[in-house]
C-alpha cells in the first residue's frame, strides 16, 4: 500500500538533508538537491560500495560521459524499448503513468493477484483495465479515456550547431562501461572475470515522478558489470577462490520468488535450483549483500525478488530485484541482472567493431551479470528504516552505521565560556587532522545540541566541561544508549 509520509519526513525537512530543486522556479518534478547532510551520507554510501565493489581484486572503476550519441542507444535497444505506458488526460493534457495508477488502484483494494497480473499486462490490457474501472487524471481528477501509448524516457538534445548530432543523457551508466570495455581490458591487463564499475549520474524523462527520491528524473546510480566467459567453470578463476575460502554461497537472504513472499534461503540454494543462471551471477548477489550490511541493513530488512519473463528489462534474461518496504510501500532500490552477450553482441553488430577480446588463447564474446544499484533510492530507504521515534528520549533520531553518519563526532563546550570553547576547537582541529569529521556547535542548551545530533545520526558525542580544562578528559556520549563515560581526549580516534 502507498502512504504519504516518510518516517524521518520532518529531519529531512528541518535539516535540509534533501529538498526539491529550483525553489524560486516552481520546483519542476523529480529534480531534488541535497544539502551538506544528506551529500555527507551519500558520499558515505558511496565509500561503502566503492569498497565492497570496485575494490575487489580484479574490479576497476571508472567514469565516463553522461551524454551518448544515438547509435549507442540504437544498439543498446533503449531507443526502441526504454519505454513507459503513458495514458494523457484528455482535459489537463498530462501524462499518468497507466501501470502505476492501476498498481496504485489495486493496492487500495489490496489485491495482490491483479498486482501479479499487472506485470504481465500489455498496453491495450491496460487501457481496458482503466476504462472498465473508471481511473481518474492524478493531476486534475477527470476520467482518463484516451488511448495507453508507449512514451520513451530518454532526454534528447543535440550537440554541436546546424547538422548537430543528436545526443542522449544516459538512462544508465552502464552503456559507457560496454564502450570502453574492449579498451580498458587490454590496457588495465585485465582478465577475465572482471567487473568494472561506475557510479554517476542517470537519467529519465519519468511521466509522473514521485516518491521524493524515489522516481526521479535525475538520479546516480552505482553500476558493476562482471564479464566472464561462461565456459570457464566458476570455481577455477580468483572468484570462485574467494567464493570457496570465504563460504560465500552459505550466507542466506531472503528471497522471493515470483509472486510468493520472501523466505530465507543460502544462495547455494539458489543456485542448485537452477533460480539464479550461474555462480557469477550468485557471486553479485553476494556483493549486493556484502554492501548492504557494511551500511548497516540486516538480511532481514530486504529481499531479492525473482522479476516475471514479462516484466524482464529488453536486455536481460534474469533479473533479481532488491527490495525494501518503506514508508512508501516496497521500493525497488537495485537490480542484479543476466545481460549475457547482449549489449556486446548490439554494440558490434552496430559499430562493426569487433568487441570480443581475447582470454588466454582464446577470443570470447564476455558474457555480462550486472549489479545496478540506485543510491537515492537506499538513502531513502535508510532514512525512514532507520529513524528511532523514542518517546522516551522526546525525540527522533536516525540510528545510522557509524561510518554512514555524516560527522565521526560532535564536539560541544559545556557552555559558551572562553576556556572551553578554545579547548573543544583545538580538539575538533585534532581530530580533523587525524581525517575525521567534526560537527562543533556551541549555542542551544546541552540538551538541545544532544537531540540535534542524535537526529542526524552521529554516533558520539564529545563534551567538553569544567573538569576537563582541570585534567584533559572529556565525556563522550553515545547516541544508542545515551549513556556517557569521560576519556582523556587525546586517546579519541
Ligand atoms: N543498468 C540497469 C538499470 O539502469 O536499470
Amino acid at each position: 500500500m502507498e502512504k504519504s509520509e516518510l518516517r524521518s519526513e520532518d529531519i529531512i525537512k528541518r535539516r535540509s538533508i534533501f529538498y526539491k530543486a529550483f525553489g524560486i522556479y516552481g520546483e519542476p518534478a523529480g529534480f531534488y538537491d541535497f544539502g551538506p547532510i544528506g551529500l555527507a551520507i551519500k558520499r558515505n554510501i558511496e565509500r561503502a560500495w566503492r569498497k565492497a565493489v570496485p575494490e575487489h581484486p580484479g574490479f576497476i572503476e571508472i567514469e565516463v560521459t553522461t551524454l551518448a550519441p544515438e547509435p549507442v542507444f540504437k544498439a543498446s535497444g533503449h531507443l526502441s524499448t526504454f519505454t513507459d505506458p503513458i495514458i494523457v488526460c484528455s482535459s489537463c493534457h498530462s501524462g499518468n503513468r497507466a501501470d502505476k495508477i492501476l498498481e496504485s488502484f489495486y493496492s487500495k483494494k489490496n489485491d495482490k493477484a491483479a498486482i501479479t497480473a499487472l506485470r504481465k499486462m500489455d498496453i491495450n490490457g491496460m487501457e481496458a483495465e482503466i476504462k472498465k474501472n473508471k481511473l481518474k487524471c492524478e493531476k486534475c481528477g477527470t476520467e482518463l479515456t484516451g488511448k495507453v501509448e508507449y512514451f520513451n524516457l530518454m532526454f534528447k538534445t543535440h550537440a554541436g550547431q546546424g547538422t548537430a548530432e543528436p545526443m542522449y543523457l544516459r538512462p544508465e551508466t552502464a552503456q559507457g562501461i560496454f564502450m570502453d570495455f574492449k579498451e580498458l581490458y587490454r590496457l588495465n591487463s585485465l582478465k577475465l572475470p572482471c567487473a568494472i564499475c561506475q557510479s554517476g549520474k542517470a537519467y529519465r524523462n519519468e511521466i509522473s515522478p514521485r516518491q521524493q527520491l524515489v522516481r526521479m528524473r535525475e538520479f546516480t546510480q552505482m553500476e558493476a558489470e562482471l564479464f566472464y566467459d561462461p565456459k570457464t567453470d566458476f570455481s577455477s578463476t580468483p572468484l570462485g577462490e574467494h567464493s570457496k575460502s570465504n563460504k560465500i554461497f552459505d550466507t542466506k537472504i531472503l528471497f522471493a520468488e515470483s509472486g510468493k513472499d520472501p523466505k530465507q534461503i543460502s544462495i547455494k540454494e539458489l543456485i542448485d535450483t537452477k533460480k539464479v543462471p550461474n555462480e557469477y551471477f550468485a557471486f553479485m548477489i553476494y556483493k549486493d549483500y556484502e554492501f548492504m550490511k557494511s551500511i548497516g541493513f540486516e538480511t532481514e530488512e530486504y529481499w531479492f525478488r525473482e522479476i516475471e519473463k514479462e516484466e524482464l528489462p529488453h536486455y536481460s534474461r534474469c533479473n533479481l530485484d532488491v527490495e525494501i518496504e518503506t514508508s512508501y510501500g516496497t521500493i525497488e532500490v537495485t537490480g542484479i541482472a543476466d545481460r549475457g552477450t547482449f549489449d556486446l553482441q548490439s554494440h558490434s553488430k552496430l559499430s562493426g567493431e569487433d568487441l570480443s577480446i581475447m582470454n588466454g588463447e582464446e577470443k570470447v564474446l564476455p558474457s555480462v551479470a550486472e549489479l545496478s544499484i540506485g543510491l537515492d533510492r537506499i538513502l531513502l530507504a535508510m532514512l525512514d528504516k532507520k529513524t528511532v521515534d523514542d518517546k522516551e528520549r522526546g525525540w527522533k533520531w536516525l540510528k545510522l552505521e557509524k561510518s554512514i553518519a555524516p560527522y565521526d563526532y560532535s564536539i560541544f563546550p559545556l557552555q559558551k565560556d572562553e576556556k572551553l570553547v578554545t579547548m573543544a576547537m583545538k580538539i575538533s582541529e585534532h581530530l580533523r587532522k587525524k581525517g575525521l569529521k567534526c560537527n562543533y556547535s556551541d549555542s542551544a542548551s546541552i540538551g538541545k545540541r544532544y537531540a540535534k545530533s542524535d537526529e542526524i545520526g552521529i554516533a558520539n558525542a564529545i563534551t567538553i566541561d569544567f573538569q576537563s580544562l582541570e585534567d584533559n578528559t572529556v565525556t563522550i556520549r553515545d547516541r544508542n544508549t545515551a549513556e556517557q563515560r569521560r576519556i582523556k581526549w587525546e586517546e579519541i580516534s
